[in-house]
C-alpha cells in the first residue's frame, strides 16, 4: 500500500494522522504500524493491490472499525482515544462508499446535502451551496 498527496493552496496543517495503527482480523495482520500525516488541503491517494488494507485504513479514520492499537487525529482531536465524542469528530469526516449506498428515493442533490442538512444543521440554501461547490 503506498500513499501520493497532491499539495493545494489551502493549508499546510495536518488534516488526519496515522499514528502506528495496526489492524488484524483474526490472525491476519492487515494494517501494520501504519504511520501517515494527510496534510490539510491536499488531495492523496492510497493505492494498493485489492485485500491490501486501504479500506480498512479508512474505515478505521471514523472507526466504523477499531484499530487494534494507534491513535488517529482528525485535526487535533484522537478519535481513538478511550472518552472521545466520536459523534462529533465524525461530523468532520466524510466517506463515500465503493457502492455509494445513496437513497434511491432521494435525487443526487438530495443525498449530497442530507449529511449537511441533519448533522450540521446547515440551512438546505446553505447545503446546496457548498454542494454545487
Ligand atoms: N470485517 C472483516 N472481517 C474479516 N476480514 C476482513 C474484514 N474487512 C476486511 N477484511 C480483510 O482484510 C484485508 C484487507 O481488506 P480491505 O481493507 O477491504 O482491502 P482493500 O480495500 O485494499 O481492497 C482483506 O484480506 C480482507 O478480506
Ligand atoms: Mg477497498
Amino acid at each position: 500500500m503506498k500513499t501520493s498527496t497532491t499539495q493545494g493552496a489551502v493549508s499546510s496543517r495536518t488534516a488526519v494522522k496515522y499514528q502506528r495503527i495496526s489492524k488484524s482480523f483474526g490472525h491476519t495482520p492487515v494494517l501494520r504500524d501504519i504511520v501517515l500525516d494527510i496534510p490539510g488541503g491536499s488531495t492523496t491517494c492510497v493505492i494498493g493491490p485489492s485485500g491490501s488494507g486501504k479500506s480498512t485504513l479508512l474505515r478505521c479514520t471514523n472507526l466504523l472499525e477499531r484499530p487494534d492499537s494507534g491513535r488517529i487525529l482528525i485535526g487535533t482531536d484522537a478519535i481513538t482515544d478511550p472518552g472521545a465524542d466520536v459523534d462529533r469528530i465524525r461530523t468532520r469526516v466524510g466517506m463515500v462508499f465503493q457502492k455509494f449506498h445513496l437513497f434511491p428515493y432521494h435525487s443526487v442533490l438530495d443525498n449530497v446535502t442530507l449529511a449537511l442538512r441533519q448533522v450540521l444543521g446547515k440551512s438546505r440554501d446553505e447545503a446546496v451551496e457548498v454542494a454545487r461547490t
